[in-house]
């Protein structure tokens, strides 16, 4: 089986230590820049009809803006309340200046 390896951003789109949301074959996909590494996670949170990419980064952890439910960025773990179900994590790499996420 081939991987399915789709380029996502431009490294340089996603500012350090931050969040951005981008579109990827009709999946919301929140990808996240951390000490110059990058990660990828499943956009719309697990709790609600929110953006993770309009919440708030802080120590490997994205905060939902609506109920303010977290979840680890690397492994998609629900990390409190309100939040039951963990969210989809994506593997990254990073080609020159293009950020590449695998898809299956
Ligand atoms: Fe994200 Fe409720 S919608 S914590």
């Amino acid at each position: 089986m081939s991987e399915n390896w789709i380029p996502v951003s431009e490294l340089e789109a996603i500012p350090d230590d931050d969040v951005i949301g981008v579109a990827v074959n009709g999946h919301q996909i929140a990808l996240y820049k951390v000490d110059g590494e990058v990660f990828a996670t499943d956009n719309v949170c697990s709790h609600g009809q929110a953006l993770l990419s309009d919440g708030f980064l802080e120590d490997g952890e994205i905060e939902c803006p609506l109920h303010q439910g977290r979840f680890c960025i690397k492994s998609g773990k629900a990390m409190c309340d309100p939040l039951t179900e963990d969210i989809r994590t994506y593997t990254t790499r990073v080609e020159g200046e293009e950020v590449m996420l695998l898809l299956d």
